[in-house]
């Protein structure tokens, strides 16, 4: 279980995340929502190493990891999946995927594979293409897939369906769900969150670098005028009341 409490992160004098908690649990996905600029990102980014907090505390089942080098987390079992997939182009999928998989247990690294290609059955029809020629949609299954091969507990996805076309995002979050259901806990940030809600159990909605709902998916569904009031039109459009 990953557990973040009063996390406050800041750029120059800027404070862009202001007392953040939310808790990840193993086989569920937390959906995290927020208007543009809300610290999102910087939530993600703190707890994966990439950006150091000045006060608060990250913690993986039990231990404390607040501020460790960035590689060091990935080897305890928390993987990013960036903004924008950030997949290396140049390089084969099955290349993308093997330095995916440098950190993890090496004797464990071809049944990860396996199971990498059995989630994403694209991936290894395409292992031999280079990444850049993907679809938009199979490079985020390549960057999940990457990550994967790193034998996260826990993986943070930063809008993994951003630019894709609605049938694509509906199989993304779809792919989502079954990494959840495979026991992985999810921490989820995405702006579509009509789609999102559809597969997150939990619901954290920031608004300033701070929390203002926190609660099951099917609350905040019902919440969506709070919601609203906090994260603008625009993040809930779509969304039934
Ligand atoms: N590298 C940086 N240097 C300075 N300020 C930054 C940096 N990254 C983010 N910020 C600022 O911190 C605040 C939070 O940004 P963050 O990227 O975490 O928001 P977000 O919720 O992910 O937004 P978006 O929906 O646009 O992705 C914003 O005001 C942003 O301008
Ligand atoms: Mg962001």
């Amino acid at each position: 279980m990953l557990d973040v409490s009063d996390l406050h992160v800041s750029y120059g004098n800027v404070e862009a995340v202001r007392g953040i908690g939310m808790t990840v649990r193993p086989g569920r996905v937390t959906l995290v929502l927020g208007a543009n600029g809300a610290g999102k990102t910087t939530t993600l980014k703190a707890v994966a190493g990439l950006e150091r907090p000045h006060a608060g505390k990250v913690t993986l089942d039990g231990t404390d990891i607040t501020g460790l080098a960035p590689h060091k987390i990935v080897r305890r079992g928390i993987a990013l999946v960036p903004e924008g997939r950030r997949v290396f182009s140049p390089l084969t999928v099955g290349e993308n995927l093997r330095m995916g998989g440098y950190t993890a247990d090496r004797s464990k690294a071809t049944e990860t594979l396996d199971r990498v290609n059995e989630m994403f059955p694209i991936l290894a029809e395409r292992a031999g293409s280079a990444a850049g020629l993907l679809s938009g949609g199979e490079q985020q299954m390549l960057a999940f897939g990457r990550a994967l091969m790193s034998q996260p507990s826990i993986m943070l996805l930063d809008e993994p369906s951003m630019g894709l076309a609605p049938a694509v995002v509906d199989s993304i979050l779809a792919k989502v769900r079954q990494m959840a259901d495979s026991g992985i806990g999810i921490l989820m940030v995405e702006q579509n969150a009509e789609a999102g809600l559809d597969v997150a159990d939990d619901v954290v909605a920031v608004a300033r670098g701070e929390v203002v709902f926190s609660g099951p998916a099917a609350e905040a569904r019902d919440n969506t005028s709070v919601l609203r009031a906090f994260l603008g039109e625009a993040a809930l459009a779509g969304t039934d009341d």
